[in-house]
């Protein structure tokens, strides 16, 4: 954990901050690489991940960009309305499950609204290390798009496409014309809203791009329904001992009740913290975090939100 305190804060767009983190002893902080992101405790004892968005080079501060979410579960609503300049908070150490592959031929960024935020970073580097890539950014209007000055002023500008919903057409993303081609030098990057990725990702899948290119990071899960919801049962491997999950109850709260901690962060499935090895049975993926490909594998899943397609299953604890 390191003690930060917040150096600035401006507002980027409407109900979109940035945050400006320094540490509180003075001392650089960890380097860290485009794609990461910081868990930020918050007072009241939520914890929220946020992406960094300055250059990757920088260590003297993090900067981070918050949208308002008018569904926020009380992380975002914290971060506008109680931190200001000069509050000291918690962080952990950056983490990167958004990682850039440098060295690939050609990059292809896609963000929407507040998913710009690890894209410019991803922007920084490819720039500072002169490799081919286009940004194009999506947000509803100019006024909510942030970050957009700087955009404007990198040395990367000419790279940089902005897509507004409420522009001209000719303007607006053409996610099909910009996949056309899945050369297997050129990596993909999407993060954003859940609509907007869906339909990027989607898009790419029907150009038969490889899913080992087209890299994501969720900002919040879509709702989902638990009308089906069943009961059933986890075994802890090393002790034997058998755990009734009911319902209406998550796989880690059913553990919590038998005293069994995991550690949890973002408890939708977005941020991996969770991850625990399954040893036998099938689980029922639901979180966004593992590929297609590695949620088939069934060796892992996600206990904050993921249940099981089998009566039992053997979890490696
Ligand atoms: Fe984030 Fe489970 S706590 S994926």
């Amino acid at each position: 954990m390191i003690e930060v305190i917040v150096t600035a804060r401006n507002n980027q767009a409407e109900d979109i901050c940035s945050f400006e983190l320094a540490r509180a002893d003075g001392a650089p902080l960890p380097a860290f690489t485009a794609g990461a992101h910081i868990d930020v405790h918050l007072p009241g004892g939520l914890i929220r991940q946020y992406s960094l968005c300055n250059p990757p080079w920088e260590t003297h501060s993090y900067l981070i960009g918050v949208l308002k979410d008018p569904a926020s579960r009380g992380g975002s609503q914290a971060m506008h309305e109680q931190i200001q300049v000069g509050q000291r908070l918690s962080i952990s150490e950056p983490r990167n499950l958004f990682p850039l592959r440098e060295n690939a031929q050609h990059s292809l960024l896609f963000a929407g609204g507040i998913g710009i935020t690890p894209i410019l970073c991803m922007a920084e580097r490819l720039h500072q290390l002169g490799a081919e890539f286009e940004l194009h950014y999506c947000a509803r209007s100019a006024d909510r798009a942030a970050f957009v000055e700087r955009l404007q002023a990198a040395p990367f500008a000419e790279r940089v496409q902005l897509h507004f919903d409420d522009g001209p057409a000719a303007q607006r993303l053409d996610a099909a014309a910009l996949l056309a081609n899945p050369d297997p030098g050129t990596h993909l990057y999407v993060c954003g809203p859940g609509g907007f990725m869906e339909h990027v990702l989607d898009t790419a899948k029907t150009q038969d791009w490889d899913d080992q290119r087209a890299h994501r990071e969720y900002f919040t899960a879509a709702p989902v329904s638990h009308d089906n919801d069943g009961s059933f049962a986890v075994q802890i491997n090393s002790s034997g001992q058998i755990i009734q999950v009911p319902a209406d109850q998550s796989v880690a709260a059913a553990l919590e009740a038998s005293g069994i901690e995991i550690q949890l962060s973002c408890e939708q499935g977005i941020c991996g913290t969770c991850l625990t090895r399954v040893l036998a049975g099938e689980p029922e993926h639901r979180d966004l975090f593992l590929t297609e490909a590695e949620q088939a594998l069934n060796d892992q899943f996600t206990p904050c939100c993921s249940r099981a397609k089998s009566p039992l299953l053997v979890l490696d604890l």
